[in-house]
């Protein structure tokens, strides 16, 4: 038999080492990585001449072998993110920090999944069905046919759903776990590993749609979600900024819809509702124009966003100004102000910089970059931008712009949100853009010029 030498493994991302350390490379997390109980041997035996798997013939599988339709869970934002609904047999994984809304948002989805007169298990590991069931007063749910658990036992718990035979089960949370063949504690890696297996493998088995809650660990005692992404289907985040009261469900792995994909929620004293139309929350806290604040036509997974790019621009009194952004790469941000320096001759050097993503987003998309660039020298300028301007465009190396994607979702999203005027890279064919007055520009310089006049560097 092979010599079992992991020993160790990182419990923010998985990595496995064959030694301690302070500090995971993989990740980069300090005083994450804790020994693991050693995985369990396989099955003993010859490898070769065992049981034959059964094959399928691609072409073979009829329409009775086609898997079961996707079932809604009755909350269009949740169902939009998982690419249109629940798939049957499969293993959701839901992340997120402590307190961030996970167990009122699932335990919403269960209600609604459970009143279209299918069978729902709600299954908490961290709270007692008395206090499952005072939230479930507080947001109006105790109608809602829901079967309710507390339980931390998966072999309890198996045998729970293997009797009851329930189309969704939602397992609150994996951390709080434990399976009694593993000999370490609830939480560790080898245990949250175990409980994730088992509980896709029954998802899979039994035709059941499994959904996880993974809480986002600080300290390396506890393993985080990123231990069992590869294990599941689908991965979501729940995020957004404790202060606010918007939170982003984001696809980030999605093996039966689009990853990238958002929905938006706004947390209320009565539980979280869908907000249908973000770009007009996001703006909403907009006054009138200011300097350094230009609003972005950004796309989030299929859907356009405005989203408001606030910056600012200040004399700075260290001897390495400080570049801080929130909401968007800080890389990206060096970038672009690297861009402007030496393709348009303005220098931030000496100044600090402070870039915000209003609102709690977080963006990923190139096509910001012009909007950026254009906040960050409003700011530096003090002047502002018209408030019926929105702003896309991907910057190269160079200067120059390029053509970016869903231009015309975009410019449509504006208009309908009252914006009349944009500037976008000129390189793009566009079919109609009635109603808005589309600036094309060729790179940063012009559309400095364009924007802002003549600049003093
Ligand atoms: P919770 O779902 O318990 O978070 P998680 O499961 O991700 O740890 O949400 C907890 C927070 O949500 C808590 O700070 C209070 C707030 N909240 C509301 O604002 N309104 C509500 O109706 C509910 C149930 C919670
Ligand atoms: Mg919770």
């Amino acid at each position: 038999m092979a010599k079992q030498t992991l020993a160790f493994s990182c419990s923010a991302c998985g990595a496995s080492h064959k030694k301690w350390a302070g500090r995971c490379d993989a990740c980069g997390e300090w005083n994450s990585i804790q020994e693991q109980a050693p995985l369990a041997a396989g099955p003993k035996g010859k490898t070769i001449g065992a049981t034959k798997g059964r094959r399928i013939e691609l072409s073979d599988l009829t329409t009775k072998d086609a898997p079961l339709p996707r079932a809604n869970c009755g909350i269009e934002e949740l169902d939009r993110v998982l690419g249109g609904g629940l798939v049957p047999a499969s293993a959701i994984l839901v992340g997120g920090d402590p307190g961030i809304g996970k167990s009122t948002l699932l335990l919403q989805a269960t209600a609604r999944f459970a009143m279209t007169g299918k069978k729902a298990i709600y299954v908490s590991g961290e709270e007692a069905a008395s206090q499952i069931r005072m939230r479930a007063q507080r947001l109006g749910l105790t109608k809602a046919p829901v079967q309710l658990a507390s339980e931390t036992n998966l072999r309890d718990i198996l045998t729970t759903l293997e009797a009851e035979k329930p189309d969704l089960v939602v397992i609150d949370s994996i951390q709080t776990m434990w399976a009694d063949h593993i000999d370490s504690a609830p939480g560790s890696v080898s245990q949250v590993r175990a409980v994730a297996h088992e509980l896709t493998t029954f998802a899979k088995s039994r035709g059941v749609a499994v959904i996880l809650v993974g809480h986002v660990t600080k300290e390396g005692q506890i393993a985080g979600p990123r231990v069992v992404e590869h294990m599941v289907d689908t991965v979501l985040y729940f995020e957004g900024e404790r202060g606010h009261q918007f939170r982003i469900l984001r696809a980030v792995k999605n093996r039966f819809g689009p990853a990238d994909e958002i929905g938006v929620f706004q947390m209320t004293g009565a539980g979280l509702e869908e907000v249908t139309n973000p770009s007009a929350l996001f703006l909403s806290d907009r006054e009138k124009p200011a300097p350094g604040s230009v609003v972005f036509a950004g796309i989030e997974g299929t859907r356009p966003l405005l989203v408001e790019i606030q910056a600012l621009v200040a004399q700075s009194a260290l001897a390495n100004a400080r570049r801080t952004v929130v909401g968007w790469d800080s890389g990206r941000l060096s970038m672009i102000l690297a861009v402007l320096e030496s393709r348009a001759g303005l220098s931030f050097a000496g100044m600090d910089v402070y870039l915000n993503v209003a609102g709690g987003m977080r963006i990923s998309e190139p096509a910001a970059d012009l909007a950026v660039a254009a906040a960050l020298i409003s700011a530096r300028q003090d002047t502002s931008l018209p408030g019926d301007l929105v702003v896309f465009g991907e910057i190269s190396l160079s200067g120059g712009l390029r053509p970016i994607s869903q231009a015309e979702a975009r410019l449509k999203e504006a208009m309908k949100l009252g914006f009349s005027g944009a500037f976008a890279p000129s390189r793009m064919k566009l079919a109609s853009t009635s109603g808005m007055t589309l600036k094309k520009v060729n790179d940063v310089a012009t559309f400095i010029a364009d924007c802002f006049g003549d600049i003093e560097a």
